[in-house]
């Protein structure tokens, strides 16, 4: 194993940091590593808002529902899909956006999401640990106001970085051979898998939580997947120039 992919296969989620500041030069290198992601026809369309200001980040905490981590890393960062550069580019030469179509939303999302990973490695590469925050989108209106995110632009989760002052276990994935299939998408067998990973999974949070947690990966999915999620983002998103055309 290389070190690349031991870096990679020890992420876990840090929730808790050191008081210590990031280096400037560690904050560089790692918006130079997001920036280098692969991007669709290479629109890199996304845009990073890094935010400092205290009282921003006390109300994004709060919005994103209490995540108290928002306040106390060193370094947030809030990743953005971002079209409004490209409406720009066609107005500096005569044409006009084709606005509104879901595939700009898939490949602006994406751009974003590429960059956010590369920003999230390069800092677990020189020391630092963070997570990301889905929990922005939980009042997407309210952040935008907050950031003056305009239209064509949506944010799209938060990180937040630091020094570790925790270390979590590595959390057990599912098994390759339920992600992995070879020359057609096929079930087959996958039931089988799914309890034998629910057991798997039982007995680490057992172990983890001295029998606290017992949770399996299916019941924790059958509880999250019946209940709506954020049914707010497609007014938010259409109001925010992605009409899903
Ligand atoms: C897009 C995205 C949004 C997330 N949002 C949150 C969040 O709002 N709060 C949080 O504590 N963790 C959040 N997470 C972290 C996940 O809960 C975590 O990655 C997952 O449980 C797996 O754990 P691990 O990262 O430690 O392996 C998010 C992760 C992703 C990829």
């Amino acid at each position: 194993m290389n070190e690349t992919i031991k870096l990679l296969t020890s992420h876990r989620s840090i929730r808790k940091y050191r008081e210590k500041a990031i280096e400037e030069e560690k904050v560089s290198l790692i918006i130079e590593a997001a920036q280098s992601a692969s991007t669709s026809s290479f629109i890199q369309a996304y845009t990073i808002l890094r935010i400092e200001d205290r009282e921003k980040r006390n109300k994004i905490a709060e919005l994103a529902g209490n995540q108290i981590y928002i306040q106390e890393c060193p370094l947030f960062l809030v990743f953005c899909a971002d079209l409004n550069r490209h409406k720009m580019a066609c107005e500096m030469h005569g044409t006009e956006m084709a606005e509104g179509y879901t595939e700009s939303f898939i490949t602006a999302t994406v751009d974003a999401a590429l960059a956010a990973q590369n920003a999230m490695i390069a800092a677990e590469s020189v020391g630092l640990g963070g997570v990301y925050i889905g929990g922005i989108r939980n009042n997407p209106e309210e952040i935008c106001r907050l950031l003056n995110i305009p239209v064509n632009v949506y944010p799209v989760f938060g990180m937040c970085l630091g020094y570790p002052d925790d270390n979590p276990d590595k959390k057990l994935r599912l098994p390759a051979d339920i992600v992995f299939k070879k020359d057609e998408y096929a079930t087959e067998g996958d039931l089988e898998r799914l309890g034998k990973y629910d057991a798997e999974l039982k007995d680490y949070y057992l172990d983890r939580t001295k029998g606290m947690r017992a949770d399996t990966w299916t019941d924790m999915m059958a509880r999250h997947m019946s209940t709506v999620q954020r049914p707010h983002m497609k007014g938010f998103l259409e109001k925010h120039g992605f009409k899903m055309k």
